[in-house]
């Protein structure tokens, strides 16, 4: 970032940003809302949405790709990178998208998808026809794995990479007798960023929608851009986190990331946040530490393996709420002063955060709730997920025949049909964790179809929509969306919910999550019930409780904090401010 860097503004000795006191909204446009009536959303639903965002107060809208694109990934498959998708509209309406989101003071940051394209891509056509194009080394073309006779027709992938989307992340190809590389779908094939004109071109789409106007992009798998060397065998016993651990962090990725920076995003008064599977907080800071000129923030996956075997995705695994805690922890420390800390729970490839990390029967409410006051109360940027702020749970779909990820059914298919797995288990498991979850359409309110489409939505609306939608949600004060809203004008009053520092208090107790967040301007502290029983939290340690005010509550004004020990109710979380020091 380049802007004000003259007269930087420090609080608690970290360099003021407006994007570091920023609520993110992801809009996944597929799902958001539909204007004409195809089943699908698009850019002038969302243009009909922007009161609502406005009303909620969020800063900035990053919008899950609107290019033009086959749609084998939903969009993070493009075909071209200066198009917008003709199901979602036109170029004029993303300029129009531009203008009203102006005037509401909302930016726009777009998903940079550039560790591959689609195969559609005019340059992975050209790629494709012959081995000297001028595009093929565009893409990363190996030859096949000679048997060990030597037999050439026995031919075998390059190596024993596998793709995300399941099988060899290799796709043979007999025109040219070459596989090439795609880390996702077989329809996603990845770009040689060591090809400096793939790197300029990349450049050179980036100050394309720059240009525009807009505030910057999220980066798609930022990661896995840089290769390992000599595209060896990999031994995936090495990397316990699993795939993403064995592709991320390539040798030459920030050399890469500080060429982005130089040649394109400094000159811009704009942010970036990369998706960041396979970075530890021990290796964050080489990406968002800010003398580094790389990145601005991560998404990082911490939170969201914590409750799936690292060997097998599809496996739940238990975790007690103090390994919750620590990873909140661990990442504030290595990125909290040191670069910047993006603070989110799900997006469009995770279940709804109520039915994972909360609840979604009885305590759905309060659930939902606590967990938007764990997200404004910690430092770093939140990104909230669209639906997320009323409420919107997990859906059921029973037959492999609903889901229309890519993943859930390359998944379905090596595993039942061609391993012969039962398929009983693997349905349950991506009811749990699968991408159709946040993808199912936006609850607007009671009319048919949830309110997101006046034809025939292209994704099942999940039938609770009756009672959990937004009308019902802007119209009753003591809602999931209220609470939304209140939360993000307290941390806009209160710098220090953004710039403070944290504390863990009371680390073992696995039921409340509590912590302290001071500055020089103030200091307050958060309690959050993550147990579906009322649960206690002693307050021993902390001197200045006398005069604490309770800033909001998901329970309503009581709460005084008068004795040492505080009971909570079941969820139920509460934010004081406990010293002003201004
Ligand atoms: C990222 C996106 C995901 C997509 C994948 C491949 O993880 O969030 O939706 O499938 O990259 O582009």
């Amino acid at each position: 970032m380049n802007p004000s860097s003259g007269d930087q503004k420090t609080i608690n000795g970290i360099n003021t940003a407006w994007w570091k006191e920023a609520v993110i909204y992801q809009i996944y446009p597929r799902s958001f809302c539909d204007s004409d009536g195809d089943g699908v959303g698009d850019l002038q639903g969302i243009i009909s949405k922007l009161d609502y965002l406005a009303e909620l107060g969020v800063d900035v809208i990053w919008l899950s790709p609107v290019y033009q694109s086959p749609n084998d990934d939903n969009g993070y498959d493009i075909s071209d990178y200066y198009q917008i998708m003709e199901e979602f509209g036109s170029m004029a309406d993303f300029d129009t998208l531009m203008q009203e989101s102006k005037r509401r003071d909302i930016k726009i940051i777009m998903d940079l998808v550039v560790n591959h394209t689609s195969d559609e891509h005019h340059w992975f056509q050209e790629a494709q026809k012959s081995k000297d194009n001028l595009y093929r080394d565009y893409y990363i073309w190996k030859a096949p794995r000679q048997s060990t006779q030597g037999d050439s027709s026995a031919s075998q992938p390059p190596n024993n990479w596998e793709s995300i989307f399941s099988g060899s992340a290799w796709e043979y190809h007999s025109n040219t007798n070459e596989y090439y590389l795609h880390l996702f779908s077989k329809k996603q094939p990845d770009l040689n960023w060591e090809n400096k004109a793939v790197r300029e071109e990349v450049y050179k789409l980036m100050r394309f929608w720059l240009d525009k106007g807009i505030g910057g992009f999220r980066m798609d798998v930022i990661p896995f851009m840089s290769k390992r060397e000599g595209f060896a065998d990999i031994d995936y016993e090495n990397f316990p986190d699993g795939l993403a651990e064995a592709y991320a962090n390539g040798p030459k990725i920030h050399e890469y990331l500080q060429e982005m920076r130089e040649q394109v995003m400094q000159h811009y008064p704009a942010f970036s946040v990369g998706e960041g599977p396979g970075i530890s907080p021990e290796v964050a800071p080489l990406y968002v530490d800010e003398k580094r000129k790389e990145l601005d923030m991560i998404f990082h996956f911490d939170h969201l393996q914590l409750d799936r075997e690292n060997k097998d995705l599809w496996q739940k695994k238990d975790y007690r709420l103090q390994e919750f805690k620590e990873i909140f922890e661990r990442w504030d420390e290595s990125v909290g002063r040191k670069g910047w800390g993006a603070i989110y729970l799900g997006n469009h490839d995770t279940a709804r955060i109520v039915s994972r990390f909360g609840q979604d029967g009885e305590h759905r409410e309060a659930s939902a709730k606590t967990l938007a006051t764990l997200m404004f109360t910690q430092r770093g940027t939140v990104g909230i997920y669209q639906g997320d702020e009323i409420g919107m749970t997990n859906v059921q779909l029973d037959d492999i025949s609903e889901f229309l990820d890519i993943q859930a059914i390359n998944l379905y298919q090596e595993r039942v049909v061609e391993n012969g797995e039962d398929s009983a288990p693997l349905l349950a498991a991506l009811n749990r964790f699968g991408r159709d979850n946040a993808r199912s359409p936006f609850q607007w309110d009671q009319s048919e179809h949830s309110g997101f489409t006046s034809g025939t939505p292209w994704q099942t609306v999940n039938p609770n929509y009756i009672s959990i939608n937004a009308q019902d949600n802007v119209d009753s004060p003591n809602s999931i969306f209220h609470h939304y809203k209140q939360l993000i004008t307290l941390r806009r009053a209160h710098s220090t919910l953004v710039y403070g520092d944290c504390q863990i208090l009371d680390r073992e107790n696995d039921n409340v999550y509590a912590y302290l967040r001071e500055d020089e301007r103030g200091k307050y502290l958060i309690l959050l019930n993550f147990s579906e029983h009322s649960s206690e939290f002693t307050h021993k340690t902390i001197a200045d409780t006398e005069n604490a005010q309770l800033l909001i509550g998901t329970h309503g004004n009581e709460g005084e904090l008068s004795s040492n020990t505080v009971r909570l109710a079941a969820y139920e979380s509460r934010v004081y401010l406990l010293a002003d020091k201004q």
